[in-house]
């Protein structure tokens, strides 16, 4: 079989793109975005995967969680950055419970693909959102399943911790990926865990990768953009993540930060092991 051609230049991203870096070896360089001032900074700085995602109930309202985060809240946010991307892929959170049933994941993922104009939508769990990954893909919807640590369960969890780190857990999350996978996931996305477990899903996959938090052995990495800008509230309180690096140290402004980010995921200099688990 012979590879698929790289994109043009400038072109615009899709999932066979996505598939095709990976394959290639080539990172995917991923980062959160609200809004069209920097939208347009992202684009032109190369990123090749801009989320919207919901993040944004932390950085932009200044809640202390996600779970407050809406559809419409998604859409918005979604409809003011589109239009920015001339060559980067949209995707857009699913927020919490709003794809609780299979008609509100149905639901929820038309507004942000027709209202939003996201060309994939991302939500949380493991093997239990099998189901709704299928109901989604079958009817054309790109998914990307977001395996690890998930925010939207603070409330059950108490805390936002570093998943799988005993035997058992790993085991159950490489059985989740597998099964998402099958379900019709195009993507996954692997949130603070240990970097070997990491490896080791993104050996065992067929799609892309995406870690936050999960080490230099997967097939792109993504941050929220004001934790690199180092203006997110976490941050400015003092509870900066591991895996956070700041950008702006040493960057003269906001797209050398951002274009710096990009070239670090893929040159492999970010992340470095003091980012890892
Ligand atoms: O909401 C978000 O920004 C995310 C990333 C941290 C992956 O889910």
């Amino acid at each position: 079989m012979t590879a698929a051609p790289a994109a043009a230049p400038g072109a615009a991203v899709h999932v066979g793109e996505l598939r095709r870096m990976r394959d290639a070896g080539e990172r995917i360089a991923c980062l959160t975005c609200y809004d069209a001032s920097f939208a347009l900074i992202e684009d032109r700085a190369g990123v090749d995967l801009v989320l919207i995602g919901d993040s944004l109930g932390m950085v932009i309202h200044g809640r202390g969680t996600t779970t407050a985060v809406t559809v419409a809240d998604i859409v918005y946010h979604s409809r003011i950055v589109a239009p920015y991307l001339k060559r980067a892929f949209l995707v857009a959170d699913l927020p919490f419970l709003s794809f609780a049933t299979r008609e509100r994941a149905l639901d929820a993922s038309q507004r942000v693909m027709q209202e939003g104009g996201a060309k994939m939508v991302k939500l949380e769990g493991g093997r239990e959102q099998a189901d709704i990954v299928e109901y989604l893909s079958v009817r054309g919807v790109p998914v990307c399943a977001h395996l690890g640590l998930q925010p939207q369960l603070i409330h059950k969890m108490g805390a936002f911790r570093v998943q799988g780190r005993e035997d058992a857990a790993a085991e159950a999350m490489l059985h989740d990926a597998r099964v998402l996978e099958d379900a019709g996931a195009d993507l996954l996305l692997v949130e603070c865990i240990p970097a070997p477990l990491a490896q080791r899903i993104t050996e065992q996959a067929h799609v892309p990768v995406i870690g936050i938090g999960a080490g230099p052995q997967v097939s792109g990495q993504i941050l929220v953009l004001h934790d690199i800008l180092n203006i997110s509230p976490t941050v400015t309180l003092g509870r900066k993540p591991r895996f956070v690096k700041n950008y702006m140290e040493g960057s003269p402004d906001i797209e050398t930060a951002i274009r710096r980010y990009v070239q670090d995921v893929k040159s492999g200099g970010y992340p470095a092991p003091e980012h890892c688990f």
